[in-house]
């Protein structure tokens, strides 16, 4: 892992940075790569937009390790909501949440009963709930957190990181379930002693997960695998795949995130890929933001540009 990667991603969780750097104003305009904006219309008016070229969506308010009880209950409400409006709106747009902003923290039991309400209400409006991974010392529980909300619908899925060495065996224990899975390389600083620390090994395990997943007997009912990367030739592996052995088009969808290989995104909604473009939006934005400038550290120049032009 690159110095500069190591930096953001130690930047991403401190608290006095945060204050100074939301405040910034070159940082709020470079910021708006990556989001359109901080409010759920911004997020719904882009997803709108996406929707004639063909790329479906994803909605996720940012925000992460909430302090208290009413926080979670005032996600879990915007939520509740966000999943009326795209029924009113007719867009095909998932949610995605992350157990933190639902109180993990804080009550397990709270978490479980917030992601209960929203897996009722999107099964009953026919819609989907992503279920993000965060670092480490959550894997396990949100890993239960999803089981358990699996034996309740399959309109729940659950992201797994490519670059965990436990990866495969979760994956293993999951393929029994008909589980819908997003496969990303994950975003976090890891240890060594948990996660690959070289970029080839983290794309290697991802390519075997990807093909794991959609191997013919991991295809039971409810099963669904994102292959969420902007790896483009990794990606068209996984597309080669595909086609090779002819995996049909309802296991699988191509995912991405708002404002990241823009032309590549088009290009490959245009030639026929299924991709659903993941768009956050809110005002807690600051953890996420360093967190895509790490996977990118070329991304600082288009930083440093936006803070002279
Ligand atoms: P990689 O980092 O190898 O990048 C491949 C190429 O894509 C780069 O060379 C560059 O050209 C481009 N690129 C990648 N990131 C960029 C950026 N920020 N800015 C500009 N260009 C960029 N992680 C996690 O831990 N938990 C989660 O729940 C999720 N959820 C999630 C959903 C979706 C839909 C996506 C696409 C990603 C996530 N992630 C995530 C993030 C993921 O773990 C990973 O950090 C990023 O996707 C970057 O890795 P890539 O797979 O794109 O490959």
């Amino acid at each position: 892992m690159s110095m500069m990667r190591k930096v953001l991603l130690a930047g991403s969780t401190n608290p006095w940075l945060r204050n100074r750097a939301t405040k910034t104003a070159f940082v709020r305009r470079s910021v708006s790569r990556f989001m359109p904006g901080e409010q759920i219309d911004d997020a719904l008016r882009a997803a709108a937009e996406l929707k004639p070229q063909g790329i479906t969506t994803i909605l996720t308010k940012l925000g992460e390790n909430l302090t208290g009880v009413e926080e979670a209950e005032e996600v879990t409400t915007h939520y509740l909501d966000v999943l009326d409006r795209v029924d009113r709106s007719g867009l095909d747009a998932h949610i995605s949440i992350k157990p933190t902003q639902l109180g993990l923290d804080l009550d397990r039991a709270l978490c479980d009963r917030n992601l209960d309400r929203l897996i009722e209400r999107a099964d009953a409006l026919g819609n989907f709930v992503w279920i993000d991974m965060e670092s480490s010392p959550y894997v396990d529980r949100t890993i239960e957190l999803y089981r358990r909300a699996r034996a309740r619908t399959a309109r729940v899925g659950l992201a797994l990181q490519a670059y965990l060495y436990r990866t495969e065996k979760d994956v293993e224990s999951l393929i029994p379930l008909g589980a819908a899975i997003r496969i990303v390389k994950g975003a976090y600083l890891e240890p060594a002693s948990i996660a690959f620390p070289k970029k080839t090994d983290v794309d290697a395990n991802y390519f075997k997960l990807c093909r794991r997943l959609l191997s013919p007997d991991a295809r039971k009912p409810g099963a669904l695998l994102h292959v969420a990367t902007h790896d483009i030739p990794l990606a068209d592996r996984i597309a080669g795949y595909i086609r090779d052995q002819n995996v049909p088009s309802s296991v699988y969808e191509f995912a991405m995130l708002y404002g990241i290989q823009r032309g590549q995104q088009l290009r490959l909604a245009r030639e026929g890929r299924r991709l659903r473009v993941l768009i956050s939006y809110g005002e807690y934005w600051f953890p996420w933001y360093m967190r895509r400038l790490a996977e990118r550290p070329a991304n600082m120049w288009f930083v440093v540009r936006t803070m002279f032009g």
